[in-house]
């Protein structure tokens, strides 16, 4: 129903209608290809081959687009879901702003492919200032920005690129559909990462594309059918099972973020603190009014790589790893990954755990670690 909560849509968001003797979630249907009519062929058919066709990816498509407000499309991961929506909209000639201080490898793939398709690339940071939008084809957003947490305020931006003509992609990833709801804040379209928080189990891949534009729909859907980049049975499957817990696993994130920011900012050995829901933060303006929720996403500066290292190895709850939005703690240096970030640069995700417990860790792990 539309007007349920959000933990509420989440349990049901994509299920099929209640029947006797059935599960509430089917299991997984793993076919590449499918019985076909004799006569009729692959029209008399919903399924008829897996790369086009699989019913366990509707279900997940269903729910992820129940969240949006939109209809989805899955891909196999973020990156497919990016680089799918770029070449789908963008012809030899276009011009495409895209974040400067966004996730890396889009940066990469817009200097590398997109401007050697003669893409014209522009890039502007989250926060603003945007270029003159005139002649722009798309501009694309992430907000919260990963990894600085800059936000963006998506509404002001909209009105801007579509007076100029030009369409609007919100990286949803760092935010979820339940964090914020570019749709319905007048983007056309969403593109997001179902690796991190939305699936919050670091154990699939996942990307989407969402749209309440047929035409922009079927060009994404004609593109992932003949490029294929599709999520396998299993992992749509396991996907659509987590998603029934975003809800409690955001609470909790989102809570643990707080007493960690509150705690961090209190640190004088701890400097640079991001998290759009501190107050005193400069995306705070914005992210309180056009977020339903705060990141369990935060990011601050330890100095050196001696020193992340050293606060790595005295936590017990924080692990080092990369991604964010999982059930655990994780933190993770940017810059050995190559992100144009301070060497001392450290993204911190909050898990699930108890906050008593991480604020008691990682007070103890900075102890630990000295300056
Ligand atoms: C904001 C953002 N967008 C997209 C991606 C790419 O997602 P994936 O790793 O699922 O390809 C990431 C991955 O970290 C991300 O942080």
């Amino acid at each position: 129903m539309a007007d349920d909560h959000d933990g509420t849509r989440c349990v049901r968001a994509g299920l099929p209608e209640p029947a006797p003797g059935e599960p509430f979630l089917p299991g997984p249907v793993f076919a590449a290809p499918y019985h076909l009519d004799p006569w009729a062929g692959p029209a008399a058919a919903p399924n008829g081959y897996g790369r086009p066709d699989n019913p366990t990816r509707r279900l997940l498509e269903a729910a992820i687009g129940e969240l949006e407000g939109g209809d989805c499309r899955v891909f196999a991961t973020g990156q497919a879901a990016i680089t799918g929506l770029l070449l789908t909209v963008l012809r030899p000639g276009d011009t495409v702003v895209l974040p400067s201080d966004g996730y890396f490898p889009v940066r990469a793939f817009a200097t590398d492919t997109l401007t050697g398709i003669g893409v014209r690339v522009v890039f502007a940071p989250t926060a603003g200032p945007y270029p003159d939008l005139a002649g722009v084809r798309l501009v694309l957003v992430e907000t919260p920005a990963n990894p600085g947490l800059d936000v963006v305020d998506v509404p002001a931006l909209v009105t801007r690129a579509h007076a100029a003509g030009a369409l609007v992609a919100v990286d949803n990833t760092t935010a979820t559909p339940l964090g914020q709801r570019p749709l319905d804040l007048g983007a056309d379209l969403v593109v997001a990462s179902g690796t991190k928080a939305l699936t919050g189990h670091s154990d699939l891949l996942l990307g989407y594309v969402a749209t309440r534009s047929a035409d922009l729909l079927e060009a994404v859907t004609g593109w992932r059918t003949i490029t294929g980049a599709v999520p396998g049975p299993f992992d749509a499957w396991l996907a659509h099972r987590s998603l029934a817990t975003l809800d409690l696993r955001l609470a909790r994130q989102t809570a643990n973020a707080g007493a960690l920011a509150r705690l961090l900012a209190a640190r004088p050995d701890v400097t640079g603190l991001r998290w759009p829901g501190l107050p005193d933060d400069p995306a705070y303006p914005v992210a309180s009014v056009q977020m339903r929720r705060m990141p369990g996403v935060l990011s601050f500066d330890l100095g050196d790589a001696d020193r992340v290292a050293r606060f790595l190895d005295a936590s017990r709850l924080v692990t080092a790893a990369t991604s964010f939005g999982g059930l655990h703690t994780t933190a993770d240096r940017r810059a050995q990954w190559g992100d144009d970030t301070a060497p001392g640069f450290v993204r911190l995700s909050c898990g699930v755990e108890d906050i008593v417990d991480l604020v008691a860790d990682v007070t103890a792990a900075l102890d630990t670690a000295g300056r």
